[in-house]
């Protein structure tokens, strides 16, 4: 199939949405499908490419939605499969690319697939799940730890006197992707979304669906952790071939992209395969590293040493809906959070927006009484504010999260009218970007270092832009660029909008970010 040099997937910027906590339309609390179809222009107001919608399948929302009870049907609470259809119709209508989730590790306990596996031994589903006997000693047949506790990732069936495996809630079964008639399941839940017109795939801990057959006891040193980052097997890279092949078949660029839960970037980027697997790979490390210079030119220069030479393209996250909002752990200051954006849409590859983060948004304080997510990620999944109202553009019921500190300011609709505001200046940012073939496609060279400052240069022909990003609170004197232009070097964008405009200086002020790029001459 003759497809076009640069795919979609390479220049674009993904807006992922959780939807149960961007916008309510029908009174409930809770986000749903046509609070996203309403609020589309505001996406494309700011620049994304297109969005990435965490699940809203049938569930009984034991995970919020990571427990599907039918990968096919679309839970009430969100709507039914017409409001998909017109969402991805008026995404479609604005240029906008729609990325659903797929969650293929494991499935909710009331899916019909577990409710018969589970229903006996000599079920035809049996071996669609992961049942072993007890240990010798009675107790879990290994010593794997689930997500977010120090338990077993097992349970007892007292019915038909087994363990199943769960890395994540009992609510959740692992699936037995060694089963070739479970692979060909899931394998018709991605046709039927291609079908849909989806653009592409965000494959939840996809790096978890191959295990190895003898399910061995992780290491010890390692006790206490839980198996997900530790599952690394070839088996998951034959699986994702054949996915990668069923993604092929369709007309366009369809496009998956793993969250792979590994803690090393060299083991992330074998997902790519050769070029044969995932698109792309989520690359967690840079999310937890801290705010400091230092750690962040590793953070580059590591994803630039593993993924370069195989050609594979990287992505950037700063903020999602698992991890607390990088604007709190940042040290919630503002300026900070202004610098972060100016990087995220600034390095070479794909980057990832949490929805709310161009708002500037910190995590909510969740108070004990108001707390739901067993995994404790509520403060990062509070609701969107869409105007200064009480109500913030949601319908006036309370919403099942409390809001975010600020929502009477950092709202879209007062950051809109505020050329000042965060909001205004991710969207500087994106224009440049999207005007730049330097900075949507270009490759990377990172300057030598300078304490407390990381800056490179993105070059794709005879377009070049510098980038300059001040970690620290105090100004820092960077002298010339290195290898400048003969001509003048411009400030095009700056967390210091006063600077824009300007001839750079050659300081940078306090928590300053900017683009600089040659001027008339
Ligand atoms: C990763 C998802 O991002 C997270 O929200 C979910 O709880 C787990 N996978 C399990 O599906
Ligand atoms: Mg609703």
């Amino acid at each position: 199939m003759l497809r076009p040099m640069t795919p979609w997937w390479k220049s674009a910027v993904l807006y992922q949405i959780y939807p149960r906590s961007f916008a309510d339309t029908d009174g409930d609390g809770i986000g749903d499908l046509e609070g996203v179809r309403r609020h589309l222009d505001h996406v494309a107001a700011l620049g994304a490419d297109g969005i990435w919608l965490s699940p809203f399948y049938r569930s009984p929302m034991a995970d919020f939605g990571y427990d599907v009870s039918d990968h096919c049907a679309v839970d009430p609470v969100f709507g039914d499969l017409d409001d998909v259809d017109r969402l991805i119709a008026d995404a479609h209508g604005r240029g906008l690319k729609v990325v659903v989730d797929w969650v293929p590790n494991h499935s909710s306990e009331q899916h019909p697939w577990f409710l018969a596996s589970r229903s006996a031994r000599d079920d035809p589903r049996r071996d669609w799940y992961i049942w072993r006997d007890p240990a010798p000693d009675g107790g879990p047949p290994n010593n794997w730890i689930r997500a977010w506790s120090d338990q077993p990732a097992w349970t007892w069936d007292e019915v038909t006197e087994q363990y199943y495996l769960h890395c994540f809630l009992p609510q959740q079964p692992d699936l037995n992707w060694a089963d070739p008639d479970l692979r060909s399941a899931m394998h018709d839940t991605l046709r039927f979304w291609l079908d849909r017109d989806v653009d592409g795939f965000r494959m939840d801990v996809v790096h978890l669906i191959g295990k190895d057959p003898a399910l061995p006891d992780d290491p010890v040193d390692l006790a206490g952790l839980s198996h997900v980052p530790l599952n690394h097997r070839e088996e998951t890279h034959t699986y994702l071939r054949e996915i990668r092949a069923i993604l092929d078949s369709y007309p366009g660029d369809r496009m998956a992209v793993g969250e792979v839960y590994l803690l090393d970037t060299a083991d992330v980027a074998t997902y790519y395969g050769d070029g044969d697997e995932l698109h792309l790979n989520f690359n967690f490390p840079p999310l937890h590293a801290p705010w400091d210079a230092h750690r962040w030119r590793r953070q580059i220069e590591r994803a630039e040493r593993e993924l370069t030479p195989i050609g594979a393209w990287p992505t950037w996250v700063l903020s999602n809906h698992d991890n607390p909002r990088h604007r709190t752990r940042y040290g919630a200051s503002m300026s900070r959070a202004r610098a972060a954006a100016v990087l995220l849409l600034t390095l070479r590859g794909t980057p990832f927006l949490y929805a709310g983060e161009e708002l500037g948004l910190e995590d909510a304080d969740i108070p004990p009484d108001r707390v739901v997510d067993p995994g404790g990620r509520d403060g990062c999944r509070a609701p969107l504010p869409w105007d200064p109202t009480p109500t913030h553009g949601w319908t006036g019921t309370d919403p099942w999260l409390p809001w975010p500190p600020d929502a009477d300011t950092l709202d879209v609709e007062t950051q809109r009218g505020d050329a000042r505001s965060v909001l205004a200046l991710y969207e500087r940012t994106l224009v440049a970007r999207r005007r730049s073939p330097a900075l949507h496609a270009g490759d990377l060279e990172l300057a030598d270092p300078i304490d407390g400052v990381v800056s490179f240069t993105r070059r794709c022909g005879d377009d070049v832009r510098h980038v300059l990003v001040n970690y620290t609170d105090e100004s820092v004197h960077v002298g010339p660029v290195p290898g400048s232009f003969a001509g003048r070097l411009v400030v095009e964008v700056s967390t210091h909008p006063d600077h824009e405009g300007a001839p750079f200086s050659g300081t940078l002020d306090a928590d300053e970010a900017l683009i600089v790029a040659p001027g008339p001459d």
